[in-house]
């Protein structure tokens, strides 16, 4: 199941907010306070804000992972900003989740809610980052660089999908 994200789910976001680091292959986990650090906790810091737009995957009534998008501007810029108006996505899910399409249909869940809020969103990836593919498939391209990593954009138009969101 995939329903909407709340306020009260913002604990959930801090645990997805560390599984979304890029960690390459062969190297240590980061510390778990590293989400805490200025550049990463302004994707979730007072989750629930009037622009703030988000799903969680349920496994047997446990959270599975989580997609999730914000605007972030001025002194608060994020990694993909590309401008004011465009939200910027987090994704993640937990380990054991991952590489069986849940991803796709988290994503493809938050995209279609997203349509009627915002004519785009945009991301930073790392280029070895295997999401890489999944955000191409969706239709991301490219919109430039931010220090060694990708900045991608999807443009979100006034088509319907077909996966329900429960709120
Ligand atoms: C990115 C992520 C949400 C994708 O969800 P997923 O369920 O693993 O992906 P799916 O099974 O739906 O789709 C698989 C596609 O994503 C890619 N992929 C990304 N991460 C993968 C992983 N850890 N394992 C397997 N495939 C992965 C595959 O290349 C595959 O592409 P393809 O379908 O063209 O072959 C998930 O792997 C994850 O949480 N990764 C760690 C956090 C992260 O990197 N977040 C993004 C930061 S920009």
């Amino acid at each position: 199941m995939i329903r909407l994200l709340t306020p009260a789910d913002e604990p959930l976001l801090w645990e997805m907010l560390y599984q979304a680091i890029h960690v390459p292959e062969g190297s240590p986990p980061p510390p778990r306070d590293i989400v805490h650090r200025p550049e990463l906790s302004r994707y979730v810091q007072g989750w629930g804000q009037l622009d703030d737009l988000g799903v969680v995957a349920l496994q047997e009534g446990e959270a599975a992972g989580a997609a999730w998008l914000r605007r972030l501007t001025g002194a608060l810029r994020g990694y993909g900003h590309v401008d004011d108006e465009t939200p910027e996505l987090a994704i993640a899910l937990l380990p054991q989740h991952r590489g069986r399409g849940l991803g796709t249909r988290l994503l493809t869940s938050l995209l279609d809610t997203a349509r009627n809020r915002y004519p785009a969103i945009s991301l930073s990836v790392s280029p070895d980052n295997p999401a890489t593919r999944l955000y191409r498939r969706l239709g991301f391209i490219d919109a430039g660089r931010n220090g060694t990593s990708l900045t991608l954009v999807l443009a979100l138009s006034a088509q319907r999908g077909s996966t329900p969101v429960r709120p």
